[in-house]
């Protein structure tokens, strides 16, 4: 048998080798610096390997070379019809359940299943979609749960994706009449399995303002909104970033390399991440993560490739400076991406003064 050291300190080493083997979470130092603690205390790790657009078995695959390549944290949801692989993957990994931190997601009433015709029936189906993540999972309790999207009031369900859908267009949000009786059901659902402790932390994605004014006045606030943010869209889009902090949020950013928007070449392979890279070693995907996680925003980032899951994991070992920050915040090449595809946001100059009374 090898000796194999975890860290720096031999005592460290050993005391982690008799307790829990050489794992990653053995360095209080190191996993603080992986994670963001969200208003309740939980720490979520900043960066989460996503996995939209994966079958079972693709799933399955990159949740285990993820845990594999520094990843503590999966991203899935309902609507990507991969959880059970995602949860064979959990499994396969060998990885002790408390140190991976697992989020999913649930319809927002209207779309994917669950409809927004009445506030009954889209409380009966948020709670039909948490016990098919559960169980899909194969987990008996969830680190974070998000409601996926704005509700669409009057739809039944039937369209699968939201941009099918009668609030697309209109980028609605939550300004139809009946939003916010469906936003604050929904909510509810979640805030029960969360006191049931069966969900250890709440959130929402692609919320617009006008759905936190929803939630105005409720005892838990959403800990997290998932919204898409990377280089490009300039250093506050829509004042999603103001907003956040002024609500105590913590944003988390999809799709960091533009996909399925504008600029992923820009990003992946433009001159500014590039050359802004070379200072410090690094590739321009890293750059591209690092702005992000430099702010103190969370990241769901995918990638099918092992090579690119240990680059993407490996961004906690240099800091980029002010000068370069700023010249990531200025980039506006992507201005057209939008944080969130069904919000018509006012002005960040308005967005940011914005509170929500709690
Ligand atoms: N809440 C929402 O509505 C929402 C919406 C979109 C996404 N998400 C979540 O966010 C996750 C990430 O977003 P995304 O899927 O849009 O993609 P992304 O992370 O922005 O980009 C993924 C693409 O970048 C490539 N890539 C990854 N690492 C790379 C590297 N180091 N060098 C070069 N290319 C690299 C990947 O290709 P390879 O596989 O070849 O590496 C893949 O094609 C999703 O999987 C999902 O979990 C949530
Ligand atoms: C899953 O997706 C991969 C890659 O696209 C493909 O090769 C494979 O056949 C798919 N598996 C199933 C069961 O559809
Ligand atoms: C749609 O949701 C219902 C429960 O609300 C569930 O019984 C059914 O299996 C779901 N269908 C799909 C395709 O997930
Ligand atoms: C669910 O996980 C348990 C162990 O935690 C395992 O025994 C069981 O086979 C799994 N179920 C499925 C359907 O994979
Ligand atoms: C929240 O509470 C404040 C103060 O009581 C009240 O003015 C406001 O209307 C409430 N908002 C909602 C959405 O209930
Ligand atoms: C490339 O980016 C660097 C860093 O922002 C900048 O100094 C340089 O002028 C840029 N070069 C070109 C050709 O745009």
């Amino acid at each position: 048998m090898s000796l194999r050291l975890c860290g720096a300190s031999l005592i460290a080493a050993l005391a982690a080798l008799s307790l829990k083997g050489c794992s990653d979470d053995s360095n209080p130092a190191k996993e603080k610096a992986h994670t963001i603690t969200l208003r309740n205390g939980v720490k979520m790790p900043i960066l989460a390997a996503g996995t939209w657009q994966y079958n079972d078995s693709v799933a399955e695959q990159v949740v285990v070379d993820a845990l594999n390549s520094g990843f503590s944290h999966i991203d899935t949801a309902y609507d990507y019809d991969n959880q059970v692989g995602v949860g064979k993957g959990l499994k396969r990994s060998g990885k002790p359940r408390h140190s991976i931190f697992v989020t999913t997601k649930v319809p927002g009433c209207g779309i994917q299943n669950s409809s927004g015709v009445s506030v009954d029936v889209c409380k009966t189906q948020t709670v039909d979609k948490i016990e098919m993540d559960l169980q899909q999972l194969n987990l008996s309790y969830l680190d974070m749960v998000l409601i996926h999207f704005p509700p669409c009031p009057g739809e039944d369900g039937t369209h699968k994706s939201p941009s099918e859908s009668s609030c697309y267009a209109p980028k609605s949000g939550c300004t139809h009449p009946q939003a916010c009786d469906l936003v604050r059901a929904q909510w509810g659902v979640l805030t029960d399995y969360y006191q049931q402790k069966k969900i250890k932390a709440i959130g929402v994605s692609n919320y617009c303002q006008a759905c936190f004014h929803c939630l105005a006045n409720v005892t838990e606030m959403p800990m997290v909104n998932q919204v898409q943010l990377h280089v490009g869209m300039g250093s506050n889009p829509q004042g999603f970033l103001s907003f956040a902090e002024a609500n105590k949020v913590v944003l988390q950013a999809y799709s960091p390399f533009g996909s399925g928007g504008h600029g992923s070449s820009e990003i992946l392979a433009g001159n500014l991440t590039t050359s802004i890279g070379a200072k410090y070693k690094k590739s321009a995907a890293q750059v591209a993560l690092k702005w992000i996680a430099s702010r103190n925003v969370g990241i769901a980032t995918k990638s099918a490739s092992k090579e690119h899951l240990k680059a993407n994991a490996d961004i906690f070992d240099f800091k980029l400076s002010d000068e370069d920050m700023a010249s990531l915040d200025a980039a506006t090449f992507a201005a057209e991406d939008t944080p969130s595809f069904l919000c018509n946001d006012p002005a960040p100059s308005a967005a940011a003064v914005q509170r929500v009374v709690v």
